[in-house]
């Protein structure tokens, strides 16, 4: 499955949103050969929390503490993004 990044955003609006919490539960939860990180403003600030898998080039936005065991298990575990929690694109 290769090497999976998970790069949380731990900037003001994010961190108003909740992100400290999600990075704390991804660190505690992720499968030892993910890498956690927390990372500065992706961009998307009200959409928050906000993260983003790599080589994946997955986004997810207004993470739950609920989702993420989901996010793990399907996606970093188990190779298929959530669809339900990946960020809306307006059109
Ligand atoms: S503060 Fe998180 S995307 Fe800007």
């Amino acid at each position: 499955m290769g090497f999976k990044q998970v790069l949380i955003c731990q900037n003001r609006t994010c961190h108003k949103q909740g992100s400290d919490k999600i990075l704390v539960l991804f660190k505690d939860e992720s499968p030892p050969d993910v890498q956690i990180q927390g990372i500065g403003c992706l961009g998307q600030c009200g959409n928050g929390p906000m993260m983003i898998v790599l080589p994946d080039e997955v986004w997810y936005s207004h993470l739950e503490p609920m989702d993420v065991s989901t996010i793990i298990q399907q996606h970093l575990q188990g190779g298929c993004p959530v669809e339900a929690l990946r960020m809306k694109v307006k059109k």
